[in-house]
């Protein structure tokens, strides 16, 4: 049998997640997919649970029940460890040492080359802060360093929760960019955020909701079916749909 192509298969496969946070329900139930060579996005306001489904699918969270499925192994299997790519929300790097000294232990971690610390620098548009410490950069800087650190040896899955958050909207677009160009090239992104009107730059769209999923379609087909012109509209309907 030929293999389907990248863009048609998927790197995640979630049936019926449950997580449980300090005694709630904090995702009842949740399936879905995320392909290969695409961008998908995962909005929903705050608390809906974008952070706590990401950990599912690094492997960091506690789960009650269900399968969550990462490139045909289960979620957390150390084989995945240099073929996932994560970005934790609060940037999770060493604030004493430089950039670059903090891209090299990475890449030790992951067994990538010394070639690699440059590569990822200059995809974040960092080169200039690689000999500056973590603690001397800005907060949107910081993450910037947690992405490159994600992009360590091109992984197949980036999983990256909320990547553009206090950038400007020049640095915005370029990191969409970025994530489109990685797509194109078969990567599978999951990125989250609250800012809906990031999600025109996907190419598919998970929207949760206290847990869980509103709606899974492609931006366009979200608006047309809910005869909206923007994903925040589209999101109030859909709440409004729900309610009746
Ligand atoms: N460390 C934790 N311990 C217990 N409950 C938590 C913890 N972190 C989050 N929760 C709860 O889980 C729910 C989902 O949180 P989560 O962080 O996944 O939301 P989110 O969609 O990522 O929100 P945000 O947009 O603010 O980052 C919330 O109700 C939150 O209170
Ligand atoms: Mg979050």
């Amino acid at each position: 049998m030929t293999e389907a192509p990248a863009g048609q298969r998927d790197a995640v496969v979630i049936d019926g997640l449950h997580v449980v946070r300090r005694g709630r329900d904090v995702l009842p139930g949740l399936s879905c997919t995320v392909p290969e060579g695409a961008v998908t996005g995962l909005l929903g306001p705050s608390g809906s649970g974008k952070s706590t489904l990401m950990r599912a699918v690094v492997g960091v969270q506690r789960v009650a029940g269900g399968r969550v499925e990462v490139l045909g192994e289960p979620a957390g299997s150390p084989s995945l460890r240099d073929r996932v790519g994560y970005m934790t929300q609060s940037p999770s790097v060493y604030g004493g040492i430089t950039v670059a000294d903090n891209l090299r232990f990475f890449s030790r971690v992951l067994g990538c080359s010394a070639d690699e610390v440059d590569r990822v620098l200059s995809l974040v548009d960092l080169d200039r802060y690689a000999g500056t410490p973590v603690d001397h950069l800005s907060g949107g800087e910081r993450s910037r360093v947690s992405l490159a650190i994600a992009l360590l040896g091109s992984p197949r899955l980036l999983v990256l929760d909320e990547p553009t958050v206090g950038l400007d909207p020049v640095l915005r677009v370029r990191l969409w960019d970025l994530f489109a160009r990685l797509a194109e090239d078969g990567t599978a992104l999951l990125v989250s955020s609250h800012v809906m009107d990031e999600a025109q730059r996907c190419d598919g769209l998970l929207l949760l909701r206290d847990g869980a999923l509103l709606a899974t379609d492609t931006p366009a087909g979200l608006l047309s079916r809910t005869g909206t012109t923007d994903v925040e509209a589209a999101f109030l309907a859909l709440v409004a749909e729900a309610q009746r």
